[in-house]
Formats: C-alpha cells, structure tokens, sequence
C-alpha cells in the first residue's frame, strides 16, 4: 500500500500523479511547534527521547503536506559511542572534544555494539511508523563516511577542511582504517534503521564537494563503493552532497537509486550527468523561501521544467531548510510543486 507512495515511486523512476516533495531539515528551528518541544529539551535529549523525536518527526507532515517524513536524528550521533565526545552547544553547532589528530586515534575508538549503542534511534523509527500510519514512507539516514570523518577530525565544523585533507594525503593507510571502520558502523546503523521500519535511506555527504576529483576518487569513492554494496537491497537509497559539480559522475559510480543534487547545477545538467538511470533529488537554493509567494511559484515552475516530466525527480530544497524561514514560504514550495505536477 505505501510502497504505492509517490516519494517510493519516483525512486525507482516509475510514473507518479505527482511530483512527491519533501524538505532537508524539514523538522527544525523554523517550526514553532518544533520549537515549542525543544524548550523541554537539549537537543541530544531530544533525539534520545523517542517519543519527542517521533512527535516532532510528524510535525512537518501535519503542517506542510509534505510527501516523506524523515527520522529526526542527527548524522553526529553516531560519533558519541565512539568515543569522540559529541556536544552540541546552544549557538556554535555540534563540536567533538576528542578528535582524532594521529594516526593512533584511529585504532583506540572502541569496536561498538551499534544496535545496542544506538537503540533510541531505532526505538523512534517503529514509534514513527506507527505515529504515520501509512500516511508516508518514513526516510532514515546516516552521514557518509567523509562527512563523519572530517567532524572527527576537525573536530567540528570548518571552512577548508585543512586537518582532514592532511590527514587523507600524509596518512592513507590510518585514513583507509578510519573510513572501513566508519563504513561497517555506518552499515549497521542503516541495516538496524531498515529492520525498525525506515522505508528509504539517505546517506548525507554533506561536505564532500570541497574534495578535488582525484581525491574523491582515490579516499572516498572505494569506500563508497563498498558501502552502497553492503546495504539492505529492499529500500532505495538517496545519496546526497553538496558543492559536487565537480565530481556528480563520481557520486553516481559510488551508488544510490537517487542522487542528491544542490542549486549550483542546473537539474538537467545534473541529471545528465548521473544519468537517466537514475532518480534525482533537489535542487532549489534554501534562500528563495524567503521571497514572495510569486517568486517560489516561478522557481517551481522553472525546476519542473528542468525535470522534464521525466520520471523519477523528487522536489527538495538543494541543502537544509536555514532557521528563519518563513513557514508560509515552505508551505507556498510543497503547494507549488504539488499544483504545477499535479493532474489535478
Ligand atoms: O532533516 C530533518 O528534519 C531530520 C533531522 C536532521 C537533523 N540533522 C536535525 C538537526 C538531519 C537529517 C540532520 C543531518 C545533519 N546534521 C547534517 C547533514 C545535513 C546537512 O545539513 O548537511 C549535518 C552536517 C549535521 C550536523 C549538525 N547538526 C549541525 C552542523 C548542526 C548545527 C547547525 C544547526 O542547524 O544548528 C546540527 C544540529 C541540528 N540537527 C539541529 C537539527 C534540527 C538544530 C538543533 C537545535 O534544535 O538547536
């Protein structure tokens, strides 16, 4: 029944009545109601206490009619049980106080149970399902390999990704160790969230594209590779990044049923580049919610032309849904997409 789902379809590129929508980050700050629920926790209590990170996984589903819920988590969560010391501070973004900095950091984070080390995620994923009731399919994800490793290296956030560059080029065999490692939790943690209930997955490599070709291609990809091999066959699977017009054919070899695009290509020419065998998701730049109705109406429009009436696009901003957004403005994008693919 659900896996008749518009979102479900355009994965696997098979016609839709219309093109599903759903937005990264689409349970956030711009929420009041979402906010109303975080003023009674931190946020690593929220995604520790399943019953608050189910009802706010709802909340953009009852407010925007959107056509995915995705699991309310974070791609750092992982990271706390190995031991990188994970903290999310109000205002500066998460940080780890433990980063790996040599070649021996590597081999001392611990070997996890992650079905254990993680079970309130996956906890929330069945209370999700049941909270849903089939209305739409429920999106898991994880962070991909690079993403994590470069906030376990730097520790947090950063603009040039310097230490994590450094420590690919000057030690491959330790940043080959970390990657494998990082892809065997990463397995496990999606293979969990598929076994609770999670009907697709997405695999954010947020921060990819600040690689140059060759070094995706050498540190990155093989991982990637093997990743995608290794996941359940039953759910499709979203491989997003950002930044990756340098390297999208690249992104495609490594895997996915749908590749993430961002607002710096044009869809067409992305999805020229994945290829037709493929679904795509995206692109519109986050900063256009924030103009007037006419405005996101005319981008609508302007994207689903790039679409071409070709099945398998599913509509969502290129990147995350920024604090502030107006949420009329997100309403007027999931409507637009709705009305202009709609048959009728
Ligand atoms: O999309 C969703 O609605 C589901 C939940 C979700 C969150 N984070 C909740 C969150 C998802 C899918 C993520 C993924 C995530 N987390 C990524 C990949 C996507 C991307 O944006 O590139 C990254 C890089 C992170 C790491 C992270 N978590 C950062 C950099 C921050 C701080 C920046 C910010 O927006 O505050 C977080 C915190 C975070 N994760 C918030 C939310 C709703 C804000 C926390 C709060 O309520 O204060």
């Amino acid at each position: 029944m659900s896996d008749d789902a518009p979102f479900l379809r355009a994965c696997r590129r098979q016609p839709v009545p219309h093109t599903p929508i759903w937005v990264m980050r689409q349970a956030g700050r711009y929420l009041p109601e979402y906010r109303a629920v975080r003023e009674r926790f931190s946020f690593l209590e929220l995604c520790k206490t399943p019953e608050a990170a189910c009802e706010v996984t709802v909340q953009p589903i009852d407010r925007l009619g959107v056509d995915a819920a995705i699991l309310f988590a974070d791609i750092l969560l992982v990271l706390e049980p190995l031991q990188l010391g994970l903290v999310f501070s109000p205002g500066d973004g998460p940080s780890l106080e433990n980063p790996i900095r040599r070649p021996e950091d590597v081999g001392r984070m611990p070997r996890i149970d992650v079905g254990d080390a993680l079970a309130y995620v996956f906890e929330t994923v069945g209370l999700v399902r049941s909270a849903l009731a089939g209305r739409v399919p429920l999106i898991g994800f994880a962070g991909a390999p690079f993403t994590l490793a470069a906030y376990a290296i730097e520790g947090g956030g950063s603009r040039n990704y310097l230490a994590t560059k450094r420590f690919l080029l000057e030690y491959p065999d330790a940043w080959n160790d970390l990657m494998a490692r990082l892809v065997d939790v990463t397995v496990e943690y999606l293979t969990h969230q598929v076994r609770a209930g999670a009907q697709a997955l997405q695999l954010f490599d947020s921060w990819v594209g600040h690689l140059a070709p060759d070094d995706y291609r050498s540190a990155v990809l093989p991982h990637m590779k093997t990743l995608f091999s290794r996941l359940p066959p039953t759910v499709p699977v979203i491989h997003f990044g950002t930044g990756t017009a340098g390297i999208i054919e690249a992104m495609a070899e490594a895997g996915g049923d749908v590749v993430g695009l961002d607002w710096r290509i044009t869809l067409s020419e992305g999805w020229r580049r994945v290829g037709y065998d493929r679904a795509v998701q995206g692109n519109l730049d986050p900063t256009i919610l924030f103009a007037p109705f006419p405005i996101i109406r005319s981008k609508v429009r302007a994207l689903l032309e790039e679409a071409a009436g070709r099945p398998g696009h599913i509509a969502n901003l290129g990147h995350g849904v920024l604090p502030g957004t107006p949420v009329d403005g997100v309403r007027c994008l999931v409507d637009a997409v709705h009305e202009f693919s709609g048959d009728t």
